[in-house]
């Protein structure tokens, strides 16, 4: 495998739900990402979005097609291989953040970390902090999450989804909550990411601030892919 192979590579990939009725969710999506890219997917409400996102970054195995990750194909792991593979490799922030309230900030972001298993407390609590620095909100590490407000909490989303050092950073609206400042503190931590770390970004947005700074605009309409657009 070398360094110049995408990504993510789905071929053909389409999903039918039968309930109530039989619905062409993904009709043949086509599509690959480079290492480092940042890519935004747009769409309307209903057109398929999440349900790709779900496929792409592993959550969901039960489709047509084929999708390889980093040049494995995901549907040849067996559960725990997923688990592992999923864990090290993909970290995901969602439309609502899912921080447990009654945990740190810090103990929110180790906790990815304590599962993978692979670093001694002490470098868990090295890496969290380090990530939260990142994001802006170290000074906010001892507090209760459910005492930050909505865009301190979706930082420290991000500071978790980090944890692992994921090779892809999938977003599903992530800042589908947020106000305009905080919208646009995101997208700059998500800018320096890439530009820093060469960090892959796949997100799901509405946001014009998005969809100008991307490497890449994708848009999906009824389940197809209808525009690349290279920037
Ligand atoms: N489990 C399911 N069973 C049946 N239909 C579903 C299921 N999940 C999503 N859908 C339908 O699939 C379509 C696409 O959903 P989704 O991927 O969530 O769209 P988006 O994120 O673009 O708004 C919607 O019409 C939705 O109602
Ligand atoms: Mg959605």
């Amino acid at each position: 495998m070398t360094q110049e192979q995408p990504i993510i590579v789905a071929k053909h990939v389409s999903k039918i739900f039968t309930d109530p009725v039989e619905f062409r969710v993904l009709d043949d999506i086509n599509l690959t990402v480079d290492r480092g890219e940042f890519v935004v997917l747009v769409g309307p409400s209903g057109s398929g979005k999440t349900t790709l996102m779900y496929a792409l970054s592993t959550l969901d195995t039960e489709y047509e097609g084929t999708i390889t990750v980093d040049g494995t194909d995901i549907k040849a792991l067996n559960p725990n291989q997923l688990a592992q593979f999923r864990n090290t490799t993909i970290g995901f922030v969602f439309q609502f953040h899912y921080l447990l309230p009654d945990f740190t900030v810090l103990d929110n972001v180790s906790l990815p970390a304590i599962k993978a298993g692979l670093w001694s407390p002490e470098e868990i609590e090295e890496r969290a902090m380090k990530n939260l620095t990142l994001l802006g909100v170290a000074d906010q590490a001892r507090k209760r999450s459910s005492r930050l407000s909505g865009g301190q909490q979706q930082r420290v989303a991000i500071a978790r989804a980090l944890m692992n050092n994921p090779k892809i950073l999938f977003g599903d609206e992530p800042t589908g909550n947020l106000d305009t400042k905080n919208t646009a503190l995101v997208l700059d931590i998500l800018q320096d990411l890439k530009t820093e770390f060469h960090q892959t970004i796949l997100m799901v947005t509405h946001d014009m601030q998005f969809t100008e700074r991307a490497d890449r605009v994708v848009a999906i309409r009824d389940g197809r892919i209808i525009q690349h657009e290279q920037q």
